[in-house]
């Protein structure tokens, strides 16, 4: 039997009408939740990722703007803009899009971040605030999609042999720290694992976040396991009018057949990371208020 699909376009509209109807209720208590988005630079993906995140915003019913500065913006200025942020109170959240250009430190822009407007979830403040269950700490989006996207699906965790497969600070390493949280028993795979294959194959619950298109193929994943795919990839296809097709760091076709839930991409975890987003957002409006 086909792996039944986890619709993470399903599970983040129920979240983002959540989201829409806590703005309502702080819109009526004089507090508009507001999210500003810094990009640096016109890389296409991340351009079109800050419309989105723009967009839903807006649709929630938050102040949504977007601050795009020149690739060649020095990173003093950068830093200046974040710390007018910082002090402007309209602004409850602030996100600068990753990557920035390569003269531009990426912690030293995280770092200016003040934690309470970190809705990122990136700042060493909230890494481990998160860690120690700390439940004032923001969660990166992503992997707290993934872990709604879990419970939407009826999938327990406590207990559960979980490999995550990455060790990024964005996915891999705050996913840990969720699952840990959450009771699973949780293994890291990398570029160093030894027999990879078979330490995946060890997964009740396997979450792909290695940036390697359809790297997970059916032969690694324990028949009935739940698949969760983080990747988006871009290669190359000839068939397709854009020239290119997304895929994940799951070979969907072969895995499909062997697992019991996956998720689909696009369509699966991407629309969490968003309304996650949203609902930090929130909850950073909702700081200081009684
Ligand atoms: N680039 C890719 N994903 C993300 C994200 O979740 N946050 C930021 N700031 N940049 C990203």
């Amino acid at each position: 039997m086909p792996a039944e699909l986890i619709d993470g376009v399903a599970v983040a509209k129920l979240v983002r009408a959540e989201v829409a109807r806590d703005t309502q209720a702080l819109v009526e208590r004089g507090v508009t939740p507001g999210l500003t988005v810094v990009l640096v630079g016109e890389d296409p993906a991340s351009a079109v990722y800050v419309r989105a995140k723009e967009k839903a915003c807006i649709e929630a019913g938050m102040n949504g703007k977007t601050i795009r500065l020149p690739a060649t913006t020095p990173q003093d200025e950068l830093l200046a803009l974040i710390d007018r942020l910082n002090a402007d109170t309209t602004v409850h959240g602030i996100l600068v899009q990753m990557p920035v250009p390569k003269h531009i430190d990426p912690q030293a822009v995280i770092l200016r971040i003040a934690p309470t407007k970190d809705v990122d979830g990136f700042h060493p403040v909230n890494v481990g605030r998160v860690w120690i269950g700390e439940k004032s700490g923001f969660a990166p989006c992503t992997p707290a999609g993934v872990m709604v996207l879990l419970e939407k699906a009826g999938v327990e965790v406590s207990g559960k042999n979980v490999v995550v497969l990455g060790r990024s600070n964005i996915v891999g390493k705050p996913m840990v720290s969720l699952l840990v949280a959450a009771s699973a028993t949780v293994t890291v795979c990398h570029s160093k694992t030894r027999d990879l294959p078979s330490v995946v194959r060890g997964a009740d619950i396997l979450i792909a976040a290695i940036g390697r298109p359809e790297f997970v193929t059916a032969d690694m994943v324990k028949p009935g396991a739940v698949v969760i795919d983080v990747g988006i990839n871009r290669v190359d296809d000839a068939t397709n009018a854009k020239g290119y097709r997304l895929c994940g760091d799951v070979h969907f076709a072969g895995v499909s057949a062997v697992a019991s839930k996956i998720t689909p991409v696009p369509g699966g975890v991407g629309p969490m990371t968003i309304a996650m987003l949203l609902k930090n957002t929130v909850r950073a409006a909702t700081q200081g208020l009684d």
